[in-house]
């Protein structure tokens, strides 16, 4: 919910409260069927506090970035582009390969961060989650990650992380998140982006 001033002529102002919801982009960095991140994005689209959706964006398709291209970009890249725009937060879940984001997810942000003058992330809330069936959860890929972030100029949210080691126990075969104590991480990561999207537009 925001407050908007309105001016309908010069002697009468009312504020209305407008109750337009958050939408949140996810997106996650990988293009596997059955992705235990991409699991986690269904799941926090069920865990999204009142007033808010989150729209889940695929990243499959992206050509490998070609600086040559920023002047006519793929058609897959504008569409990326107009949905980072419309949308007031966003939300990222990173597989790690080698220790790191993996290409896949570089790539599409790189897409995404150019031309150098529209940089479609500026100034844009985000929180991110990391899942791996090993013990750290992919907490080094999403440090790369949150440093990357800082690049695009985004405002990341710090806590509570989300970081899902053994994620493969946590998942079932129909790729619904069981966990309840990840379910509850989540939920709690979507209410503190929410009230941080809230609190940037105020500004
Ligand atoms: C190229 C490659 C490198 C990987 N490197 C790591 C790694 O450094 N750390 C890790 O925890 N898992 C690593 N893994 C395993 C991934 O965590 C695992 O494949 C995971 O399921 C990928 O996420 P997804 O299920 O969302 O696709 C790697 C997998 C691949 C394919």
């Amino acid at each position: 919910m925001f407050d908007r001033e309105i001016d309908i002529n010069p002697w009468i102002k009312i504020t209305l409260i407008m109750s337009k919801p958050i939408i949140i982009l996810g997106f996650a960095g990988s293009l596997r069927r059955n992705s235990y991140n991409k699991a986690l994005l269904y799941a926090a689209s069920e865990l999204v506090p009142k007033d808010t959706k989150l729209e889940i964006f695929s990243l499959e398709g992206f050509p490998p970035f070609n600086q040559d291209l920023e002047d006519r970009m793929p058609q897959k890249v504008k569409e990326f582009k107009a949905k980072i725009r419309a949308a007031d937060a966003l939300l990222i879940a990173t597989p790690e390969h080698n220790y790191s984001v993996p290409g896949v997810l570089k790539n599409a942000i790189d897409w995404a961060s150019r031309p150098y003058d529209d940089n479609s992330f500026e100034g844009k809330p985000v929180a991110v989650m990391s899942a791996s069936p090993g013990m750290l959860g992919g907490a080094r890929a999403q440090y790369h990650l949150r440093q990357v972030l800082v690049s695009l100029n985004m405002h990341a949210i710090n806590r509570p992380e989300v970081i899902v080691g053994s994620v493969d126990e946590k998942i079932d075969e129909k790729g619904n998140l069981t966990d309840e104590e990840t379910r509850k991480r989540i939920g709690q990561l979507l209410e503190s982006l929410v009230d941080w999207t809230k609190r940037l537009k105020k500004k």
